[in-house]
């Protein structure tokens, strides 16, 4: 198996897959797997929310102007979305747990975007959602790219080296060309296709994807130390990706130039930026330092409680922030 078709198995597989099975939990929780942005603090989605509202009054129509949030998972996002942002809002998600989640809220919880046809106007969000989506890897080797296979000796899984499908050569030479002998490139054309459906599917309005990774440039000396895949259980780094199939969240870094030459040649207008500068122009450096205000006029007034509560928020606020963790996350905006 080709390694992109054992990471479909082992995340999306009806009966086994990690986000797919029915007999899993909703994973991105304080109890789950790992923790997002919005479930670290709902001023991300507030803040998301207050970004919406500006695309809207941007486009100008009068047409409804809807969220839809992939991979919505627990639906944090579009709960706290909804306290700066007033219009439609839905979640789409391939988990059953995660879509009685959003089920019960009245949240959409759809498991495609097929629901929603091809005339989307209003703001489609992918947070976490594109670095799960299948991807080759590729090692360069002195005589070229090999494919990485996973096969079953003895009882056990282990890699092989193939030659390379023609289209994972072509994307690793265009976007990782120079890298050392012994790099690992993770070659991601399944979130290319997604990013590409997601735009056909816009009408009028944005996409947004917000995820870990960086640039070609920026992800190069990652792939010389062995690429990026890796996976989650219970909020702590997991075993090798042929350990456990189908037990943990097998991820790697999301490659956004690829993903940015995709936008435009959908005819979209991209941006990219990191996910505090992108915070920040909406608002979240106020409601930090509103918050901080808020912490000393409590400690004045000698209200102990109010004020570790309000700390809390902040110290959540601020760590969506950090300039080495959320922080660095990259946010694509791509507008029609
Ligand atoms: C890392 S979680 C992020 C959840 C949420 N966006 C958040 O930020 O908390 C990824 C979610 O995407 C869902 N998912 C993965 N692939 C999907 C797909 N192709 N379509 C819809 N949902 C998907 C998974 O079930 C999982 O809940």
């Amino acid at each position: 198996m080709r390694f992109d078709a054992y990471m479909e198995w082992c995340l999306y597989d009806p009966d086994i897959g990690f986000f797919a099975s029915t007999a899993t939990d909703v994973r991105s929780t304080k109890t789950g797997d790992f923790l997002t942005s919005p479930e670290v603090s709902s001023e991300f989605g507030r803040a998301l929310g207050r970004f919406v509202a500006a695309e809207h009054a941007r486009a100008d129509i009068d047409a409804e102007f809807a969220v839809i949030d992939v991979g919505a998972g627990s639906g944090s996002l579009l709960r706290s979305l909804g306290e700066t942002w007033t219009g439609q809002a839905v979640g789409i998600e391939l988990s059953p747990a995660a879509r009685e989640s959003l089920a019960v809220d009245g949240l959409g919880g759809m498991s495609s975007f097929d629901a929603f046809g091809s005339t989307i106007t209003g703001v489609v969000i992918a947070n976490e959602l594109i670095d799960n989506l299948p991807m080759a890897v590729v090692e360069r080797t002195p005589d070229g790219w090999m494919e990485h296979a996973v096969t079953s000796q003895g009882g056990s899984l282990s890699t092989i080296r193939l030659e390379p499908r023609p289209e994972v050569s072509d994307w690793a030479d265009r976007y990782a060309a120079d890298v050392p002998i012994d790099s690992l490139v993770e070659v991601q054309l399944e979130a290319g296709v997604w990013v590409r459906d997601a735009l056909e599917r816009l009408d009028t309005g944005a996409l947004v994807v917000i995820d870990y990774g960086g640039t070609s440039e920026e992800l190069s000396g990652r792939r010389s130390r062995g690429g990026t895949i890796r996976t989650y259980r219970s909020h702590h780094l997991g075993p090798d990706p042929l350990t456990a199939p189908g037990e943990t969240d097998i991820t790697a870094d999301v490659e956004f130039s690829a993903l940015m030459d995709v936008c435009r040649e959908a005819g979209a207008q991209v941006e990219l930026t990191r996910q505090d500068e992108f915070l920040r122009s909406w608002g979240l450096a106020e409601v930090v330092s509103g918050l901080r205000q808020e912490e000393l006029e409590a400690a004045r007034a000698g209200d102990t409680m109010r004020q570790l509560q309000l700390k809390s928020h902040r110290l959540d606020a601020e760590t969506l922030l950090h300039p080495r963790g959320l922080g660095d996350f990259r946010v694509l905006v791509a507008r029609k």
